[in-house]
């Protein structure tokens, strides 16, 4: 039987585009499309700030806000063009009005942005926004409830915004408390962690990084895959930090070969938060 190879995709800024961030993409650009608002939920480490970030282009919006080179901007000028996406994070201390001036000026900001990149790429022609927008709110756990009364209002006033929720699993259940903002919800979304099969790919990432010199098929060995898979349960916040450790002791020991013992010996130094 002929195996096909998965693929992951490595982007520049070391994010990897694994199969959870195409769920994740989907999902968004589902609340964008319908104007929905989605609730996604994930224990701690997954990834979902991140991937969050990477769907916003934070990367790509502030290296073009920071490019002082025409012809630099001009190279980000398409993707900033592909943006439609605020990404937020609730502080501690949110109140409705710093919500509300936070969102304000944040798209206003995006709308600059890509009128900008488009008189960089098309400086003839006249523009016509599309405002159409989706906003990401990251650890919207700690919104109070009168934040979410302003974010319902958010979603009223404005009437082409969709909104995501970032949050704890459990998230659904509180937020179904403030009846009118749940009534408004239309998807759901558990952002998981990676699954086995992939585990393989990100190891390959990792390794790389050690610096080691090890023998290639060193990846398609199952002992150790299986270990890293069962220590971390595909969290990459785990995977990172028992990565970290690894290191540490293969630089220690000056080995030159990492095996199921030294993985363990890696756990053993972790503190392993419930996940
Ligand atoms: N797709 C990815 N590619 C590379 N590294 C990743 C990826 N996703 C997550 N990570 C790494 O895992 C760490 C945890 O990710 P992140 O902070 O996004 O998790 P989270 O689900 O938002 O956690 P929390 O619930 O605690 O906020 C990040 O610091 C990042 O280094
Ligand atoms: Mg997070």
């Amino acid at each position: 039987m002929k195996m096909t190879k998965p693929k992951m995709e490595r982007t520049a800024s070391d994010f990897l585009i694994t199969k959870e961030y195409h769920k994740f993409e989907e999902f968004c650009n589902s609340c964008f499309r319908e104007r929905y608002i989605g609730l996604c939920h994930g224990v701690p480490g997954v990834g979902k700030t991140l991937s969050a970030k990477y769907y916003a282009q934070l990367d790509s919006l502030e290296k073009f806000n920071l490019a002082t080179k025409k012809t630099t901007k001009k190279v980000l000028a398409p993707k900033i063009l592909t943006n439609q996406t605020i990404f937020y994070t609730a502080n501690i201390l949110n109140t409705p009005k710093r919500i509300n001036m936070a969102i304000k000026n944040e798209r206003l900001q995006l709308f600059r942005t890509r009128l900008e990149a488009y008189k960089l790429l098309k400086p003839k022609s006249n523009y016509e926004e599309d405002f159409r927008t989706l906003l990401i709110i990251d650890e919207a756990d700690r919104l109070t409830m009168r934040s979410i009364e302003q974010v319902r209002d958010i979603y009223d006033r404005l009437e082409n915004v969709g909104i995501v929720l970032i949050g704890m699993p459990g998230i659904e259940k509180r937020l179904s408390r403030y009846a009118q903002l749940y009534s408004r919800v239309g998807f759901l979304h558990e952002f998981r962690p990676i699954k086995n099969k992939e585990i393989n790919f990100i190891l390959q990432q990792h390794w790389s990084q050690l610096g080691l010199k090890l023998k290639k098929d060193i990846f398609s060995d199952p002992e150790v895959t299986a270990t890293i898979a069962r220590i971390t349960k595909g969290n990459f916040r785990l995977i990172q930090r028992l990565f970290s450790q690894i290191k540490r002791i293969v630089t220690i020991n000056k080995l030159s070969v990492v095996n199921k013992e030294v993985i363990e010996a890696a756990r053993k130094c972790m503190v392993i938060g419930q996940s």
